[in-house]
């Protein structure tokens, strides 16, 4: 058992890589997009090319794939299953409320993280007048046990909660150990039971089988959780695993995608080989 974190803010300095791909790649508004976003995306771009050139893919690969899977699979709910309300936990400056909300009006969108990062995305989306009743950036902490931050609080508190809800967490779930991360996939799994229709959506990266490769990321991976303070962790061998520890939590129906379904599809890059990001969609 490992024990449970109660600070995990040193993981926050990454949205603002993301949010510089999410810029880069035309998928972000001018409003979130940061100088040190920007470096940092300059200072990444050598590994980025080395990776891509030596193994066929590199982080902004997966990036790319899970971000524009989870909001192909948000849309799906959204038109085919009526779905009206979304909780994008671990926002960041993801751009994503932005698009849903210009694309479907109708929709009640919550945007949650750490109070500082909730302050200042809340800051960005207020300067462009895109704050109010249907769109809100609200604090929360998946660690919190209990209180105003705690998962439970923020859903009771932003949502009709006779009504399902997409929640989404994306680049959050790869920073805790699988035993932390368990105990809020089975808190929001028992947070939705009562609100049938409700899905999941999340990435998973799985650890690849390659001895070389598989060690230059466990590498990669502890260079990371030091530099986030966090217990960065690749949680499950194979697709299999995966969904059978979604319905271990509580989820009865799960679903577990490969990026490479979507090649032809989607306008996402291509991994030379099987990709390692796998998306996620728990249903109750
Ligand atoms: C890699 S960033 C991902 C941001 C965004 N989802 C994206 O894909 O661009 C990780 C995010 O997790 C947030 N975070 C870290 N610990 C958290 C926690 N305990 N509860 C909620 N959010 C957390 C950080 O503040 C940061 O915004």
């Amino acid at each position: 058992m490992s024990k449970k974190p109660t600070d995990s803010s040193g993981i926050s300095f990454t949205a603002l890589y993301t949010g510089a791909v999410w810029h880069r790649h035309g998928l972000s508004d001018d409003a979130l997009a940061t100088e040190q976003g920007r470096w940092l995306y300059h200072l990444m771009s050598p590994f980025e090319t080395a990776s891509k050139a030596a193994i066929g893919g590199n982080i902004r690969t997966f990036l790319l794939q899970r971000h524009r899977i989870i909001d192909h699979l948000i849309a799906e709910a959204v038109v085919k299953n009526g779905v009206d309300q979304v909780l994008e936990i671990a926002c960041g400056l993801s751009p994503r409320g932005i698009r849903l909300r210009e694309k479907h009006p109708h929709l009640k969108m919550v945007e949650a993280d750490l109070p500082d990062m909730a302050t200042r995305k809340a800051a960005r989306l207020l300067a462009t007048g895109r704050l109010g009743e249907n769109h809100q950036v609200t604090p929360m902490d998946i660690l919190a046990d209990s209180g105003n931050h705690a998962l439970e609080a923020v859903i009771a508190r932003t949502f009709d909660n006779t009504k399902p809800i997409v929640v989404v967490t994306e680049g959050l779930a790869s920073y805790f150990s699988l035993d932390v991360i368990t105990e809020f996939w089975q808190r929001l799994a028992r947070a939705l039971a009562n609100r049938p229709g409700s899905v999941y959506l999340s990435e998973s990266y799985l650890m690849p089988r390659q001895p070389l490769l598989r060690h230059s990321l466990k590498t990669l991976g502890g260079l990371l959780g030091t530099m986030t303070r966090s217990q960065v962790s690749f949680h499950f061998e194979d697709d299999q695993q995966a969904q059978d520890h979604f319905q271990a939590c509580g989820f009865p129906s799960v679903r577990v995608y490969n990026p490479s379904e979507f090649y032809g599809l989607l306008p996402i890059p291509e991994s030379r080989h099987d990709p390692m990001v796998r998306v996620v969609s728990a249903r109750v």
